[in-house]
C-alpha cells in the first residue's frame, strides 16, 4: 500500500488535467501525471510508478513503459542540481566534452554520478534544442548556455551556495542568455579575447579563428544592436 500522497496544488491540477482528455483517453494522462509525480517526489520508481497508474487509473506497466521510454524522468534518486549536458552535435562542435570533462574534474563524479553530498548529478544529455547557444547545459528547469569554463566554475560555485528555498537558477547572471555560441577550445583552455582553437579530429592542423565574445553585461539579456559578431556585420 503506497504511503505516497500528492500535495493539495498538485491535487487540484490532477482535477484540471483530467478535464482536459475524454474520457476513453484519460491514459493521455500518463506524461503530465509523471512528470507531476516527479516535482513532487524528486524521481520516478516502482513505488511513485503504482501511484501514478492507481491516479488515473491504467495498468501501472503501461506507466513503467511511458517512464522508462522517455530520458526526462529519473528513474533513480538525482542530486539537488541536475546538471545535465547536452553532448549533441552543435553542443560537441562547440566544446562540449571539454564542459563535460571539466565539470566531472570539479564534482570527483563521472557521468551518471551523484556527489557524496548529494548537491549535484551530472549527466550528459541529447539535443536540448539550444543548438544555437552552444555549449549549453540544463540545471534543474533552467538552460545555461554560451558557457565558458569560467561560466562553469561561477554556475557551480553559486548553486552550491543557493539555500533550498531558493532554488532558482534563472536569477543566475549567465542563466537562459542569448547571442552567439563561444567556441571552447579543444585544448580545454578558457576561451580568451574572442579566440577560439578548434583543433580537429586525427591530428590534422589546427584552425585558429576569431570570434566575438558575447559581452558579460549582455548575459541574460537579449543581445542589441550595439553588438554585432565580428564578420557579420551589415
Ligand atoms: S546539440 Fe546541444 S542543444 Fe542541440
Amino acid at each position: 500500500m503506497s504511503t505516497l500522497e500528492f500535495s493539495a496544488a498538485a491535487k487540484e491540477r490532477l482535477e484540471w488535467l483530467r478535464t482536459r482528455y475524454p474520457k476513453e483517453h484519460q491514459r493521455a494522462l500518463i506524461l503530465p501525471v509523471l512528470s507531476m509525480a516527479q516535482r513532487e517526489f524528486g524521481w520516478v520508481g516502482p513505488e511513485v510508478v503504482h501511484f501514478v497508474a492507481a491516479q488515473i487509473p491504467v495498468p501501472a506497466i503501461q506507466v513503467e513503459e511511458v517512464a522508462t521510454f522517455y530520458t526526462m524522468y529519473n528513474k533513480q534518486p538525482i542530486g539537488r542540481w541536475h546538471l545535465q549536458v547536452c553532448h549533441n552535435l552543435s553542443c560537441s562542435l562547440m566544446g562540449a566534452e571539454i564542459v563535460l570533462e571539466h565539470v566531472e574534474k570539479k564534482l570527483g563524479i563521472a557521468r551518471g554520478e551523484t556527489t557524496e553530498d548529494g548537491e549535484f548529478t551530472l549527466i550528459g544529455a541529447e539535443c536540448l534544442g539550444s543548438c544555437g547557444t552552444a555549449p549549453m547545459m540544463q540545471v534543474n528547469d533552467h538552460y545555461h548556455e554560451n558557457l565558458s569554463l569560467q561560466d562553469v566554475d561561477d554556475l557551480l560555485e553559486k548553486l552550491r551556495a543557493t539555500p533550498d528555498q531558493e532554488a532558482n537558477p534563472a536569477d543566475l547572471p549567465f542563466g537562459c542568455g542569448s547571442g552567439p555560441s563561444r567556441a571552447l577550445p579543444r585544448d580545454g583552455a578558457r576561451l580568451e579575447a574572442g579566440r577560439a582553437v578548434h583543433v580537429p579530429h586525427h591530428g590534422e592542423t589546427p584552425v585558429t579563428h576569431e570570434v566575438a565574445e558575447r559581452p558579460k553585461e549582455a548575459a541574460g539579456q537579449p543581445v542589441t544592436d550595439a553588438w554585432t559578431p565580428q564578420g557579420m556585420a551589415q
